[in-house]
């Protein structure tokens, strides 16, 4: 796992902006971090691997907090495939020049081989782009969410673990309804409970994702009930103008 913490704004909380690293045969990069840790990203990410022997760059969506470092891992890769799909191409060509005969498109539901194992796309059950794939490797039963899973956190070094039952809750609902899915308000319950089924039932080991801890163990199935309620929680209030307001009174300094 590749880690950045981000603080939130106006409040004492905590958002984590990870990406990964499979080191297998062919050793695969999944997604790319952000602008703002750049330096960080790459030496960490080159800390775990040559660039040379990157086989792989996937990218889940064309989110700048997933495709930050896109262009700086494809120039230092030079034997990387960049695994991305047709709807990506037309929604980030405004800002990424994609070099189509490195491109593999792999849409939802298909796989590609990496020498030593076969990796799944896969969408999520909570996602904020239509190009939204995430990566089950089936040899340790890890799962990349993406940005399902979504939670901000009361420390910088939080863990599942960690939390009050509570605020995961709250977390996960605020993230989910307030910043990635607000149309889960308006999705059939059994329909969207049958698409959660397809990735609950991958016989998941670990979860990880963007924006949250590592899920293990029995926190997997209390994470999955979370994602599946969902759709029956009442709106979100969101921090409007007068929150911002404060923020800028709080922080601002009169000037000398
Ligand atoms: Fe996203
Ligand atoms: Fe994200």
């Amino acid at each position: 796992m590749v880690h950045q913490v981000q603080e939130a704004l106006g409040q004492p909380l905590f958002i984590y902006l990870n990406s990964m690293v499979i080191l297998g045969k062919e050793p695969v990069i999944i997604d790319t971090g952000t602008p703002a840790n750049r330096k960080q990203w790459l030496e960490d990410v080159f800390s775990l691997v040559e660039p040379k022997d990157v086989r792989w760059i996937f990218i889940s969506h064309d989110d700048v907090d997933h495709t930050g470092n896109l262009d700086e891992a494809l120039s230092a890769c030079p034997n990387a495939q960049l695994v991305c799909n047709w709807a990506m191409v037309e929604r980030h060509s405004n800002c990424f020049d994609f070099p189509h005969h490195r491109c593999r498109w792999v849409m939802d539901g298909e796989s590609f081989d990496v020498g030593d194992r076969t990796l799944h796309a896969l969408r999520p059950p909570v996602f904020d782009a239509p190009t939204t794939r995430g990566l089950f490797d089936p040899t340790p039963r890890v799962f990349w969410a993406v940005d399902t899973f979504a939670t901000p956190l009361p420390d910088p070094h939080a863990a599942i673990a960690d939390l009050d039952q509570e605020f995961w809750a709250n977390g996960l609902a605020l993230f989910a309804l307030g910043a990635v899915s607000p149309w889960l308000s308006m999705v059939d319950e059994k329909k969207y409970n049958t698409f959660v089924d397809r990735t609950q039932s991958l016989d998941i080991a670990t979860i990880a994702s963007c924006h949250s801890p590592v899920i293990e163990g029995h926190y997997i199935d209390q994470a999955f009930t979370r994602i599946r309620e969902l759709p029956s929680l009442d709106a979100i209030v969101l921090p409007d103008q007068s929150v911002l307001d404060q923020i800028i009174a709080a922080t601002s300094q009169l000037p000398v």
